[in-house]
């Protein structure tokens, strides 16, 4: 291994100037090592296996006006849909019979609606108890969380975004708060949630030292999940003109957290792959160990545009994407199991 590599895993935990060397070194055998010593304690902990996730984008009606989001409420191109609760029930269908045993619904904030769909969870908790049910959904009340945990959600992504104050009030509108958003991350987690943080790379503004406050965020909050990808400009949206961020940089992080947070489960997320030809299976190959393939139904998927790229109308999905990863993902070593990949520690 590398000897700057190998001085830096000595640390227990990795300094501030370590993590700016790894994020930005130009030593391209450093960062080959960095992946491969990723990989490898990937592989310690979960074996060649990567688990797949039956992605629901279930509303894009959304409460909120985050600056990069293709969703945002003053986002006037896109016509909004909330897929009924029988059209949930299908979907989940579709990604139990592709042998995928969690089902994610991701939507808009929305907090009625968020209300409504307890109902809808605790039949998907009836219907398919052999499945875990993550939610994906933004900041609601408290009670509202403990409602969808006691109907049968197991986990909960909300990405921080930025662990910087001022950085995160650069991509959001007035009101909206890193401190909230740590709150309901507190409090998911409290409520016994499998919870998930996580932030967009090169997202506008964003500095190495953003990167570093990201990751002790994180340390401090020992997420279960942790999802990270590009950010990718938004048509429509107020920070349409910023460039995309660097999958490099991405894959980098992959493997740094990788190594920090030797069980986290880390998807090889969609906007990687969107940016990066092959960037699934490089994501699994610097430490990632989740994907996430999408069962929106073709009608509504390509409303569900949080950035330029995801879910074209041409964008193949459902079983037949998952039979694709499967094949992909079997090229470099890795096969799919059939189960419901929680959380260890
Ligand atoms: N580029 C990349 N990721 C985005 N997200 C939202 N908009 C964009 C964009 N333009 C991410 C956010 C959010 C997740 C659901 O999608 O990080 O948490």
């Amino acid at each position: 291994m590398n000897d700057t590599l190998s001085q830096l895993l000595e640390e227990k935990t990795l300094g501030d100037e370590g993590l700016s060397l790894l994020l930005e070194s130009g030593d391209g055998a450093l960062v080959e090592d960095l992946h491969r010593t990723a990989r490898e304690v990937a592989v310690e902990n979960f074996g060649n296996e990567v688990y797949l996730r039956g992605l629901i984008e279930w509303s894009n009606i959304c409460r909120n006006d985050c600056l990069y989001c293709g969703i945002r409420k003053s986002n006037t191109l896109i016509s909004r849909y909330s897929l009924s609760k029988e059209e949930i029930l299908e979907a989940c269908g579709e990604v139990w019979d592709c042998g995928i045993r969690t089902f994610v619904l991701q939507g808009g904030e929305n907090p009625s609606s968020a209300l409504r769909l307890a109902d809808t969870v605790a039949e998907i908790h009836a219907s398919w108890p052999g499945a875990a049910i993550t939610l994906s959904l933004g900041e609601l009340p408290f009670e509202t969380y403990r409602l969808l945990r006691e109907k049968g959600a197991d986990r909960y992504l909300l990405r921080h975004e930025s662990a910087s104050p001022s950085h995160y009030g650069m991509l959001h509108p007035e009101g909206m708060t890193l401190s909230t958003r740590i709150r309901c991350l507190k409090a998911l987690k409290e409520l016994g949630f499998q919870t998930g943080m996580g932030m967009m790379v090169g997202s506008p503004y964003q500095s190495t030292d953003n990167l570093i406050e990201d990751i002790r965020l994180m340390e401090a909050l020992r997420p279960e999940m942790i999802g990270i990808g590009p950010f990718v400009p938004s048509g429509g949206t107020p920070l349409e003109s910023f460039p995309q961020g660097s999958a490099d940089t991405t894959l980098r992080l992959y493997s740094i957290l990788r190594i920090m947070f030797p069980r986290a489960l880390i998807p090889s997320t969609t906007a990687l792959g969107v940016i990066l030809p092959h960037g699934t299976e490089e994501g699994i190959l610097a430490g990632a160990n989740v994907v996430m393939p999408s069962f929106t139904p073709t009608l509504h998927s390509p409303q569900y545009s949080l950035y330029d790229g995801k879910n074209r109308p041409s964008s193949v999905r459902g079983a037949q994407q998952v039979s694709n990863l499967k094949k992909d993902l079997s090229a470099i070593g890795y096969r799919c199991p059939e189960s419901r990949g929680d959380y260890k520690e």
